[in-house]
This record gives C-alpha cells, sequence and structure tokens, in this order.
C-alpha cells in the first residue's frame, strides 16, 4: 500500500487559538497542534498537509484541490460547522473519507452548536477532547483507510 497523503483543515478563528478564549479551546497554540500532527503522522507513516483559512471560498477550494492529492481529511471547520452547506457539499462532492473534530464538546455548549452540517457525511467525529482531539481523529482516519476493503 502506498503511502497515505492526510489533509488537516482548520475553519476559522482557529488562528488565534493559545489566546481564543483558553478556558474554552486551551493555551496550545495552533501551530503547536499542526507540529504534533506532525510527529504522529511520521509514527503512523502518512503524510499530512495542514491549512487554516477564515473564508469559507478558501476552504471549499482546498477541499475541492484534495481530489487529486490526499487520501482523507481531518477537519475542524469551527464556526462554519453549524453553518456551512458548501462546506459540506464540498466534502460530500470530493467523496474522500473525512472525520469531523472540535476542541471543545459542542453538545455540552449553547444550542446553536448542537448541530453539524459535517457530520451526517464523515466517517466520524471527535468533540470534547481539547488538542488531542486532533491526533485522536487522525489516528482514527489512518486507522479507517488502512482497513477498509
Ligand atoms: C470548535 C467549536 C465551534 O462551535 C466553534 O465555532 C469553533 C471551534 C471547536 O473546535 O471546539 O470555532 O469547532
Amino acid at each position: 500500500m502506498s503511502r497515505l497523503s492526510i489533509l488537516v483543515l482548520h475553519g476559522p478563528n482557529l488562528n488565534l487559538l493559545g489566546q481564543r478564549e483558553p478556558g474554552i479551546y486551551g493555551s496550545v497554540t495552533l501551530e503547536k497542534i499542526n507540529q504534533q500532527l506532525l510527529s504522529l503522522a511520521e509514527k503512523l507513516q502518512c503524510d499530512i498537509a495542514c491549512y487554516q483559512s477564515n473564508h469559507e471560498g478558501n476552504l471549499v477550494d482546498t477541499i475541492q484541490e484534495a481530489l487529486d492529492c490526499h487520501d482523507g481529511i481531518v477537519i475542524n471547520a469551527a464556526a462554519y460547522t453549524h453553518t456551512s452547506v458548501a462546506i459540506r457539499d464540498a466534502l460530500a462532492a470530493v467523496a474522500i473519507p473525512a472525520v469531523e473534530v472540535h476542541l471543545s464538546n459542542i453538545y455540552r455548549r449553547e444550542d446553536f452548536r448542537h448541530h453539524s452540517f459535517i457530520a451526517p457525511i464523515v466517517v466520524g467525529q471527535i468533540s470534547g477532547f481539547g488538542a488531542q482531539s486532533y491526533s485522536l481523529g487522525l489516528q482514527a482516519l489512518v486507522n479507517h483507510l488502512q482497513t477498509q476493503t
């Protein structure tokens, strides 16, 4: 089997991790999360590319471009989770297996965060484990891709 390539997508305001509402999102920066994912990817013997954008269209473009170069997607669409039909449709269109992650447990928070447009079309969702949600998501996705027939 050839080496898997995973796209890690971060949505709006996640560039401010570390300083943004640390009581909810923790004190780990996005750069640190990406570093941790890179070293986990080495252990899992896969390649990863990390991308953050505050703009819905950029995220849609990046999902479309993944078609030619990535086997799986780990996505924290942040606020767009709860609003974006366009991101959901892009994920459905490329049909690349994806795992949805959230630092906070979105079901313990405000009602408007309880609905995810993305959840019905992903392999699974990990929510509430802080920065660890990303590493759990990457491990689960790689395992899924390696074991699916
Ligand atoms: C988030 C949860 C979303 O509701 C919120 O809009 C975010 C971050 C999380 O990782 O916990 O920006 O996706």
